[in-house]
């Protein structure tokens, strides 16, 4: 069985009550739910986990080793300044999916530049939760060679 770990980064435990604008009404919970009955459609085991502290998701990046085929990040206001995080995912040399519920590209400047992007293996944002569930299949597809 394949191993899938699904990070969210800061401020993302506030889903449902933040900017609906920009991320929508749905909650968290919902959407770590959704996650998981998508992983269930792939037969994949999910890990899903989320901090507002760039350590705790250093540490979870690299305490994945061996226990993760795929990292799924949406690491949020740490995309735009984290090369810490940037390093962590590079050190475990395990495939990574990035994904935002905005279209950040659409935003202010300073969300225009990721410091994931160039080392995942694509980005997927502007879908909102739906784009959890794109990356799953993308995961799949990837890690099968079909894409
Ligand atoms: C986000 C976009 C980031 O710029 C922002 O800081 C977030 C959420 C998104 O999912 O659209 O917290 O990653």
């Amino acid at each position: 069985m394949k191993k899938l770990l699904v990070i969210h980064g800061p401020n993302l435990n506030m889903l449902g009550l933040r900017e609906p604008g920009h991320y929508g009404s749905e909650n968290l919970e919902s959407i770590n739910a959704s996650i998981a009955d998508e992983a269930k459609k792939y037969a994949w085991k999910v890990d899903i986990f989320q901090s507002n502290t760039e350590g705790a998701i250093v540490d979870k990046i690299q305490g994945c080793i061996g226990n993760a085929d795929c990292i799924i990040i949406n690491p949020a206001a740490y995309t735009h300044t984290s090369v810490a995080i940037r390093d962590a995912l590079l050190a475990v040399a395990i495939p990574v999916i990035e994904v935002h519920l905005s279209n950040i590209h659409k935003r202010e400047e300073f969300r225009k530049k990721s410091l994931i992007a160039d080392i995942a293996v694509g980005q997927i944002c502007g879908f909102g939760a739906l784009g959890y569930r794109l990356a799953i299949q993308a995961a799949s597809e990837h890690l099968d060679g079909a894409s």
